[in-house]
């Protein structure tokens, strides 16, 4: 009965809206565990998101008075028998009060914006407390730390990490970018607003996160076909964990230097090795045998038949598989003595 109340035009339009309101209401479930703007964790996020709020509620009080008074003359003066339609033009009052109250918004909005603006576009404040620069480059970031004693390498270069990006908390962290090929966009929303990353051309913004944590950020400008796995990991440690983070990552990233492994290394990426194993974030992919990214925190090796894993099992095996374990895929390379301890050296490296 209270369906046929309604015309058949009124029932579709329900059923649109009610469509709609399910599909918006879905997608605020798919968005709430990647990067969402509105959960701000530091100033810079803090003075976007309170924008977005007093816009967005005056845009919703604005779409209910506008749609309400729509709604309410199309069923009021709509079209049906015995009803005439009044002819009148010129309405004084109701013109001006739909001309300057949005002249008003628009002018408040304004001013608003340009004082939060100058707070979130100032990158040369005497309060940055650090600058670390991004480089976007299909499809990933690459952080280069400060030019400072504790990020530097043995190779004399400064540390570098890709995806991850860290700092420390309640810091202001100005970051330079660039981009190598195409242009890319810079953005952690709980942290600070968005910026694209453009080849030839320097652009900045600063960053601060009020509590420990990892955040997610995400390229957000289409750059090719990888563009939506070009994502961020903001990690924001406390003030007092910052120095050990950075002397584990230099630390890390000196293995790879060490003039007493990098001869076994050298060997191992010109050698079959890389035709089977993978490290995880080097040129060895190879998928045939196991990989050996974390070969020194395993219990054995070849297949357990060698037990632990130190120095003279792994001699063993690489001088020769087939003798430890007859029927092995890998195969006796017929290396020198010293290209198996050169060899040997780099593997311990691989924790
Ligand atoms: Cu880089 Cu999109």
């Amino acid at each position: 009965m209270f369906v046929a109340m309604f015309s058949v035009r009124m029932r579709v339009a329900f059923g649109v809206i009610t469509a709609l309101l399910i599909a918006l209401v879905s997608s605020t479930y798919a968005l709430a565990d990647g990067p969402w703007p509105n959960d701000p964790q530091g100033p810079q996020a803090k003075s976007i998101a309170d924008l977005y709020w007093i816009m967005f509620v005056a845009a919703v009080v604005v779409l209910a008075i506008v749609d309400g008074g729509i709604i309410y003359a199309g069923i009021k003066f709509r079209e049906r028998p015995g009803h005439v339609a009044k002819q009148f033009h010129g309405q004084n009052f109701l013109e001006l009060t739909w001309t300057i109250i949005p002249t008003l918004m628009v002018v408040s909005f304004s001013v608003l914006s340009w004082q939060k603006l100058d707070f979130i576009n100032n990158t040369r404040s005497s309060d940055v407390g650090m600058v670390i620069q991004a480089q976007g480059s299909q499809w990933t970031w690459t952080f280069s730390y400060p030019h400072e004693d504790r990020f530097k390498l043995l190779d004399s270069t400064y540390l570098k990490t890709g995806e991850e990006l860290h700092i420390p908390v309640g810091m202001k962290v100005r970051i330079e970018l660039s981009a190598k090929d195409v242009i890319h966009s810079f953005w952690v929303p709980s942290i600070g607003g968005k910026k694209d990353a453009v080849p030839g051309r320097a652009t900045e913004l600063w960053i601060q996160a009020d509590k420990p944590g990892t955040y997610k950020g995400q390229c957000f400008e289409f750059c090719g076909d990888g563009h939506a796995d070009m994502l961020i990991t903001l990690v924001a440690h406390q003030q007092s964990d910052y120095a050990a983070w950075a002397q584990q990552a230099v630390k890390d990233a000196n293995v790879f230097l060490d003039p007493a492994t990098k001869v076994g290394r050298e060997l191992f990426f010109s050698l079959a090795c890389v035709g089977c194993h993978t490290i995880d974030k080097t040129t060895a992919q190879g998928k045939v045998g196991p990989n050996l990214t974390h070969l020194m925190s395993r219990k054995s090796i070849a297949g357990g038949a060698l037990s632990p894993v130190n120095e003279e099992n792994l001699t063993r095996w690489v001088s020769n598989p087939p003798a430890v374990k007859p029927g092995t895929l890998m195969p006796n390379l017929g290396l020198s003595q010293q290209q198996v301890h050169d060899i040997v050296l780099f593997l311990q490296t691989l924790k």
